[in-house]
């Protein structure tokens, strides 16, 4: 009869508990007219904070551009682990499209050892920094393609710079494969865009 108790409890605040989820993804959909939840922090000149959980959103991709193959000065050393957030990820596997508040992040990991059990190469050292972009035509309606690219002085940074010159976008809509976002190197990504038969 107790445990009976324990569970019927339990079941209600788990009701609860769900019921202000979904008050919370609603609200944030009233406030931005997405669906689902939104990724991201802003300041209200719309800098985006730093980001926080990115390491359990959607990792799509690990391109490395390596000191030894860059004259020691890599625009971005060295491997860049790519994350994009949980509902745009979602958003993407039912359009093959980023929505509006897409959040895409890339960490930067420098190169550690080139050689290990399994032989030569490239693996992985130390966390060097972080780098992003958000898709958002209210937030950023004048950027091109609505995004907007930030980089950070450090892990510690409260927030992101808002690169202001046209630099990162010019070079990632010249080369870009789909919307502005590398595509091409993010297998994950490609995989799963509806219509893609493995
Ligand atoms: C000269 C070209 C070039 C410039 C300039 C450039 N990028 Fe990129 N960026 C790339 C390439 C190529 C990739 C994918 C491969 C990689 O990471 O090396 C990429 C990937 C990214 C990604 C991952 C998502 C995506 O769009 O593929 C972010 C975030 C990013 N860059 C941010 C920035 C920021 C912030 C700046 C400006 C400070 C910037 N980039 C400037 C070429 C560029």
């Amino acid at each position: 009869m107790l445990k009976f108790k324990s569970t019927l409890v339990s079941g209600i605040v788990s009701v609860l508990f769900a019921g202000s989820l979904v008050n919370l993804a609603h609200a944030s959909d009233a406030h931005h007219a997405h669906k689902g939840l939104n990724y991201g922090s802003f300041t209200k000149e719309h800098d985006l904070l730093t980001p926080k959980g990115y390491r359990e959103w959607v990792f799509v991709g690990s391109p490395v551009t390596p000191k030894d193959m860059n004259d020691g000065n890599p625009a971005f050393p060295e491997f860049h682990n790519v994350y994009i957030d949980p509902t745009s990820w979602d958003h993407w596997k039912k359009t093959g499209e980023f929505r509006d508040g897409t959040v895409i992040v890339k960490e930067l990991v420098s190169v550690g050892a080139k050689e290990s059990a399994s032989g030569n190469g490239y693996f992985q050292g130390e966390f060097l920094g972080i780098a992003a972009t958000v898709k958002d035509s209210k937030r950023y309606p004048d950027r091109p393609g609505n995004w907007a690219y930030f980089t950070f002085e450090s892990y510690e940074a409260k927030q992101g710079v808002i690169q202001a010159d046209e630099a990162c976008a010019a070079c990632h809509k010249a080369n870009a494969a789909q919307d502005m976002v590398f595509t091409q190197h993010y297998p994950v990504l490609r995989a799963a865009k509806p219509g893609k038969k493995d």
